[in-house]
């Protein structure tokens, strides 16, 4: 075993209980054709293990304490889908200290778990095949008391400790998170070089992609978002079909996933490479309530705190530029603000790109701490039948968004290699 997550989960756990973290099922795309596998994050992150049909086996106080099922070695299926570790490259290449056949796992599931306080499992994560074979398996012991069997007490999420190992990251998580922001980084200026009006959304959604992988990435972290005109006023717009027009702004939210780790950047910029009076309103509000979040965030502030800051900036600005009309503190207290801005500030960035680790604790918002990889992406948003608002902000979409990872003494930005300045952007898309 040299995995020190994996070493540090052991630690953690109640010595006398059992976990099984499983991997995630295969996903059918249609009829008889699968989307490319992509691992459980809490396997991955626990043993780098990325087959599907596997599951991993932890448990501290037996003399093997990290057993993995796999698939067997199949010449014949190989040749299909792809060369698989089988039980030998379990042990040789992931440290398993202990490997078997997965067809073996509800056999073998009794003895793993019999006399077991707790078993860390959770239930309902995307394996139902397996969750199945677990609730049938603890029934089934249930019967045998007489026999000396007995199923472990409770279940428990091995999240309660492995979501919080994730939230921190190590030195070696940056490393590679910092190589995600960095591809994402050059896929987005590439972007903002190559745009104008006249091409398609898709076209740069491919530049993009093609960025990615080019540089290793194994996909978009998640649906790349490619909107110009009003689609930059439709947060999940993923079609990317339209075309780019001249006077259109276009927001692109996209981010790779390398080696497992996410990154996730949305920037806004003019199709013809330079801003509208009242696009430059927008984007200008937006980038200060973004600049002055990110300048807050540091070990101590928590994350309903910079929230809060957001919305104060954001509702000032809409007060001023005409969207709303009021009193700022009571516009806030009645949320008037969220027809322009209706979602969060940010986010845990990490192996998922809407990661794990808990947001409130006893109900107070998480303070955050060195190690921590956090978004910042305020927006504002103003679709095209607003009424009662000044006409020339119709239909305007803007989202400014960075990767920054907590230190010891304030952040570090991981994605500031695509420029946000807007006479930065300009000098940029003009060349
Ligand atoms: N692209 C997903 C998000 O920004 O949260
Ligand atoms: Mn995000
Ligand atoms: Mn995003």
């Amino acid at each position: 075993m040299h995995r020190p997550q994996l070493e540090e989960f052991i630690k953690r756990m109640d010595q006398d209980s059992v976990a099984i973290i499983a991997s995630a099922p295969e996903a059918t795309r249609s009829n008889d054709t699968q989307y490319r596998f992509r691992q459980n994050s809490d396997l991955y992150y626990l043993t780098g293990f990325e087959e599907p049909e596997s599951i991993a086996v932890i448990a501290p106080k037996q003399e093997k304490k990290f057993t993995l099922f796999v698939r067997s070695r199949d010449p014949e299926k190989e040749i299909w889908d792809g060369r698989r570790a089988g039980i030998e490259g379990a042990v040789r290449d992931f440290g398993a200290e202990e490997a078997f056949p997965v067809s073996e796992f509800s056999e073998k599931l009794g003895d793993l778990i019999n006399n077991a306080r707790n078993l860390y499992y959770r239930v309902g994560d995307g394996n139902p095949r397996v969750d199945n074979i677990i609730i049938k398996e603890i029934a089934r012991m249930r019967s045998l008391g007489r026999k000396g069997i007995a199923p472990p007490q409770a279940i428990v999420d091995p999240g309660t400790i492995l979501h919080e190992m994730r939230l921190i990251k190590s030195d070696d998580e940056i490393a590679l998170m910092q190589r995600a922001a960095d591809i994402a980084a050059e896929a987005h200026v590439e972007a903002m070089k190559t745009a104008r009006p006249g091409m398609k959304e898709y076209e740069i959604e491919a530049l993009i992609e093609y960025i990615f992988r080019r540089s290793g990435a194994a996909a978009p972290a998640y649906s790349s978002i490619v909107g110009s005109g009003v689609n930059a006023t439709i947060l999940h717009y993923i079609n990317n079909d339209a075309e780019l027009k001249d006077g259109d702004l276009l927001l692109i939210d996209a981010g790779a996933e390398y080696r497992g780790y996410a990154s996730d950047i949305t920037r806004t910029f003019p199709v013809n490479a330079s801003f509208t009076r009242a696009q430059r309103d927008i984007y200008d509000l937006v980038l200060s309530a973004q600049l002055d979040c990110i300048r807050m965030a540091r070990p101590g502030v928590s994350m309903d705190e910079l929230k809060a800051h957001s919305i104060e900036m954001l509702t000032e600005g809409m007060v001023r530029l005409g969207l709303l009309q009021g009193d700022t503190a009571k516009l806030i207290e009645e949320e008037k603000y969220k027809q322009f801005y209706m979602h969060g500030l940010g986010h845990f960035l990490g192996i998922d790109v809407h990661d794990v680790g808990r947001y409130y604790n006893e109900g107070e918002s998480r303070r955050l701490e060195p190690g921590m990889v956090i978004t910042v992406e305020p927006g504002v948003y103003i679709t095209a039948d607003t009424k009662e608002i000044p006409e020339k902000y119709l239909g305007i979409g803007v989202r400014i968004e960075d990767d920054v990872l907590i230190t010891e003494d304030g952040n570090r930005v991981l994605t500031n290699k695509v420029p946000k300045e807007p006479e930065e952007i300009e000098q940029l898309m003009a060349r």
